[in-house]
């Protein structure tokens, strides 16, 4: 089962595959959920940040390494691996076709999702740890999304984009490397689904933003976080 450097090796791209879905895709899909509490209010997400927060640590950092963590890590550097070796020939004539244009996009988002997630992960998770919630709080957001000139705020919301992207071509790519749809019919059907699908979780994961630059803090993210202790 050893991997070769520079040889791709029938099980760990399996692992690979499963690793998108289970657990990083159904990550994602809670994850925009519980940021769409922002829609709610300030205090709606706040409430959900200070439930994370009152789990044990040893509990949540198990959580996060052990279950998010590793397979996140292990699927984006596999990713880069198998990126670097796909023969991505979609700029020849010879071989525009949908499916080459949609297989091409799958690379280039995992890439971008590689570097944007390190951004992410560092200011949310990594600030909260390092320097207190006060990073991560409902008011911190506002700021952060509604200053820079929108910077941020747009940028996020390519984030989005481009991960709803990846996941949902994802889901149609592992169902047929699963066996899951076999027949043009069902690969049809599934194709289907992952559009809507697509659309389904940018809306999430953009009225998550929306939510976030409407409604305004109650109280800043310091008083928030005092009121917690
Ligand atoms: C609407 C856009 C998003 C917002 C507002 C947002 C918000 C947050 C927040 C508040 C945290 C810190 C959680 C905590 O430490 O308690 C976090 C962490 C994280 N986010 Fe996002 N996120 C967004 C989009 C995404 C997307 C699209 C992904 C892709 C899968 C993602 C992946 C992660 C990961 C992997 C972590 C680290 C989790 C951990 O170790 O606890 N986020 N995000
Ligand atoms: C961290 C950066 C990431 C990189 C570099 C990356 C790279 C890749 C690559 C290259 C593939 C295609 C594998 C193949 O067809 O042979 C892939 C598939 C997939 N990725 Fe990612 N990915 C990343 C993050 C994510 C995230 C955040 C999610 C979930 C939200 C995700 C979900 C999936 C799924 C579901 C598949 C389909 C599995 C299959 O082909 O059977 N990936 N990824």
């Amino acid at each position: 089962m050893a991997m070769a450097i520079g040889r791709e090796s029938f099980f760990w791209h399996k692992l690979h595959s499963l690793s998108g879905i289970i657990p990083t895709g159904f990550y994602m899909l809670q994850h925009l959920t519980l940021n769409s509490f922002s829609i709610a209010g300030s205090e709606k997400f706040n409430g959900v940040i200070g439930f994370f927060a009152s789990i044990p640590t040893h509990v949540l950092l198990a959580l996060e390494i052990g279950v998010l963590g590793v397979p996140i890590l292990f699927h984006g550097v596999y990713g880069l691996f198998i990126t670097q070796r796909a023969d991505i020939n979609y700029t020849n004539p010879k071989y525009r076709f949908d499916r080459n244009r949609m297989f091409m996009l799958q690379r280039w988002s995992g890439v971008a999702l590689f570097l944007l997630l390190i951004a992410h992960v560092t200011t949310t998770t990594v600030a909260a740890k390092t320097s207190g919630h006060t990073a991560i709080e409902f008011a911190a957001w506002h700021e952060k999304l509604t200053g820079h000139g929108y910077l941020i705020l747009l940028l996020y919301a390519i984030g989005v984009l481009v991960a709803s992207y990846h996941l949902a071509y994802g889901i149609w790519n592992f169902c047929i490397r699963w066996g899951i749809a076999i027949s043009e019919v069902s690969q049809r059907r599934v194709q289907a689904f992952a559009f809507w699908f697509f659309i389904f979780v940018t809306l999430l994961g953009w009225g998550a933003l929306a939510g976030f630059v409407v409604n305004k803090p109650t109280l800043s993210a310091t008083e928030v976080v005092a009121m917690r202790l």
